[in-house]
């Protein structure tokens, strides 16, 4: 089997997450591709030789210029903080590099636009993938697969929210706080995986915002490390609204400081045939009311999606309603991204720059809207 090298920049969250997947997708599910984990960048090189380690990686860097060159490299992984994403996926690209993106695209549209201009112009030589792994929740593939074979008929409404309750006055000034790193706040950080898994379930682009508020509750932070305070000055909480192409309406809410929602992202999506909704915090599990059903008995239906032979990805694991967690997203994404960097299919729909892009277009239409007071037509943002 041919090895794929992977180098990993980045080494602390998403580092470990994606260690984590890169280190076990071959033991769990058969392909066509081997992750090598080559080397992992970071710039606290003082951590890098335990991380290293620990993980599996064969090397250890503190500068990613030279790594995205490196002649070993086949994919460049980059889960660094959002400010960091477009310069070293322009220059993986450009030496002919596969690169894998987290979320956000990128702090900014015109980065986001830039990285989405070079992955067309390297497409023959190199693909790009960015993890919205919510998608790969056996449960939300499940849901997307339902929606595209007409289970729900016209989509009418979708209605989500992500949730979170750790971004009070107390936590300090770490870069997600701080826009010239982060971009934005809850919206890019929360909203960016709702308004992708929208799209993703309905197959359908939002062609106009017609109303946001941003909000930013918590304007001084405790910069780590010291007893001053620096200004936060990225968004707490965005609410808007939206419609798609082929006529449903949207809602979408982010918010850090949701006291009681610990990781709370959830979607609900209501059909002519019926609706279907999901929640992270019970991941396992899917919700569908049939609207055909015989009114009596009619309701939601608690559907585990942990049986090997019906859905996506489980069969790879364990037996079936021995249920996955967090991880598994990043694992099964990972699975994803061997097949098709060999020719092969996806389980489910994998986003590209392209893809991600459209993400940010909505999420900067959110907050022209926000800031402007008006309703924004996708068309304007280009
Ligand atoms: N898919 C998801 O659900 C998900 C969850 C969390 C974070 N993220 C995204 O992942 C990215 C990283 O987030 P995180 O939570 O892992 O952040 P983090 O702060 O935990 O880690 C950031 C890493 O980047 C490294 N880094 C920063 N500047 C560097 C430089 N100049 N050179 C080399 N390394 C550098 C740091 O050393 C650290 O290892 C962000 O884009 C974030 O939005 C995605």
């Amino acid at each position: 089997m041919t090895n794929l090298a992977i180098a990993l920049l980045g080494q602390k969250f998403m580092g470990r997450a994606h260690s984590n997947a890169w280190g076990q997708v071959n033991k769990f599910f058969d392909l066509p591709l081997k992750a090598a984990l080559d080397v992992v960048v970071g710039r606290d090189v003082s951590e890098l030789a335990a991380f290293a380690k620990r993980w599996g990686w064969q090397r250890f860097a503190a500068d990613w210029r030279a790594v995205v060159r490196d002649d070993a490299v086949g994919l460049v992984d980059i889960v660094t903080p959002n400010d960091l994403h477009a310069e070293p996926a322009l220059a993986a690209l450009e030496a002919g590099k596969h690169v894998a993106c987290e979320k956000p695209l990128a702090g900014t549209l015109d980065q986001a636009r830039a990285m989405r201009d070079a992955a067309k112009k390297h497409a023959k030589k190199a693909k790009t993938f960015v993890w919205f792994n919510y998608r790969r929740c056996p449960a939300v593939a499940l849901a997307q697969r339902l929606i595209a074979s007409g289970k729900l008929g016209r989509i009418y409404h979708v209605r989500a929210h992500y949730l979170q309750e750790w971004g009070g006055p107390d936590t300090p000034l770490l870069w997600r706080f701080q826009k010239k790193i982060a971009g934005s706040g809850a919206h890019g950080d929360l909203n960016a995986h709702i308004v992708d898994m929208a799209r993703f379930l309905l197959g359908d682009e939002i062609v106009e915002v017609h109303g946001a508020v941003a909000r930013t509750f918590v304007t001084e932070r405790v910069i780590p490390g010291s007893t001053k305070t620096g200004k936060s000055d990225v968004d707490d909480a965005v609410l808007f609204l939206a419609s798609f192409k082929n006529g449903a309406v949207a809602s979408f809410e982010a918010s850090r400081v949701a006291f009681g929602h610990q990781n709370d992202n959830s979607i609900e999506v209501n059909g002519e045939k019926g609706s279907l909704r999901f929640s992270f915090e019970d991941m396992n599990v899917l919700q569908y009311a049939d609207a055909t059903a015989p009114r009596a008995t009619s309701g939601w239906t608690r559907i585990m999606a942990t049986e090997g032979a019906h859905h996506p990805y489980v069969k790879a694991w364990w037996p079936s309603a021995h249920v996955l967690g967090y991880e598994h997203g990043f694992v099964n994404m990972a699975a994803d991204i061997l097949r098709v960097l060999a020719g092969q299919e996806p389980e489910a729909p994998l986003p590209d720059f392209d893809d991600a892009y459209q993400t940010q277009r909505v999420l900067e239409a959110a907050l022209l809207s926000a800031k402007e007071r008006t309703a924004i037509k996708l068309a304007q943002v280009k």
